[in-house]
């Protein structure tokens, strides 16, 4: 069974690199789908976190009434340290951390433990496809797969298309997401993909706003709350997506085309050095309850 022919028939398998909050999420949205996982860590306690995570997320999914048996679903995934445990996965999606170099070492690094037809997939928000492609033996076989958080419960998946991604790894990528009740949307490659060139300008100028005294940032979430009918304030959305997540993807649509409403303001900036990084440090533009850790 070809992971990359062009009518790609159900996975049964996938690996995922990283489990961090999006990663975990992955992980879990694909066990929800009846897909069986190898969710990949460094270590046994950043596993130990990401199971912790998978379980509290399928518990409230259980308490939603949106999933009956949370055991199954978590059998379907088995955690494994190191890239090895990836051997049978018949597509990979990549979740470390948003650093172009790290990425890159990870792409190199499974491109050498799976098949050459077996397509990788990157869950970056800022880096570019093309150049974590170039770093694996059959770039074709690359392309961009974007969840949004929390994504258990975000349907939307970006299929990010870059210079050499191939028509059957854009078909693979469509058909994976299309069976984990994911919708799927088309972008090229360039910095922000369709949403966050959208997003990230209206939380940079929420940030803005805040820091010019203009409104408390009760008062800015409240308002495109029950103004606009957003479902969270951007202060707070900002603090669930994380200020250094925030950072680097602002940073990198200002690198890319040099407009100022992309730019990350100097509050944001400081916030970091603060090690205010939103809900998962315990303080961003709100405080919160401490978060478990990585
Ligand atoms: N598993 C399955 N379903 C779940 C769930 C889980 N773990 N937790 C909640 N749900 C379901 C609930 O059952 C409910 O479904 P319903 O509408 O059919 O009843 C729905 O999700 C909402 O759940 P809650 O009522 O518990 O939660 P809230 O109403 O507080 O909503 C939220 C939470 C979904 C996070 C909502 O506030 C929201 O949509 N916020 C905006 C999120 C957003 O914009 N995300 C994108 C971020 S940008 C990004 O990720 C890109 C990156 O590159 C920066």
């Amino acid at each position: 069974m070809s992971a990359t022919r062009s009518q790609p028939v159900p996975l049964s398998r996938i690996g995922v690199v990283g489990g961090g909050f999006m990663g975990a999420g992955i992980a879990e949205s694909a066990a929800v789908a009846g897909i069986g996982v190898d969710l990949v860590d460094v270590d046994d306690s950043a596993l130990a976190r990401s199971r912790e995570r998978i379980e509290a997320s399928l518990a409230k999914a259980v308490a939603r009434g949106k999933l009956d048996d949370a055991e199954a679903v978590l059998a379907r995934i088995d955690f494994a340290a190191g890239l090895d445990g990836l051997g049978r996965a018949e597509l990979v999606i990549e979740a470390v951390p948003e650093v172009a170099e790290l990425k890159r070492d990870v792409f190199a690094a499974i491109s050498a433990r799976v098949d050459e037809e077996v397509v990788i997939a990157s869950n970056t928000s800022s880096i570019p496809i093309a150049e974590l492609a170039g770093a694996t033996s059959n770039p074709d076989r690359v392309c961009g797969l974007h969840f949004f958080s929390p994504v258990p419960v975000m349907k939307l998946v970006e299929v990010v298309v870059a210079l050499d991604t191939s028509e059957a790894t854009e078909a693979q990528a469509y058909a994976l997401a299309a069976q984990m009740g994911k919708q799927p949307i088309r972008t090229k490659d360039r910095s922000g993909f369709v949403v966050n060139m959208l997003l990230i300008p209206y939380l940079m100028a929420a940030i803005r706003m805040l820091e010019e005294g203009f409104a408390s940032r009760e008062d800015i979430d409240t308002g495109m709350r029950l103004g606009c009918g957003h479902p969270m304030g951007p202060l707070t959305l900002c603090d669930m997506i994380g200020l250094d997540v925030l950072y680097a993807v602002g940073t990198s649509l200002f690198d890319e085309f040099k407009r100022d409403e992309y730019a990350p303001p100097p509050l944001l900036k400081r916030m970091l050095a603060a090690n205010r990084l939103g809900r998962k440090s315990g303080r961003g533009f709100y405080e919160y309850e401490p978060a478990p850790a990585g």
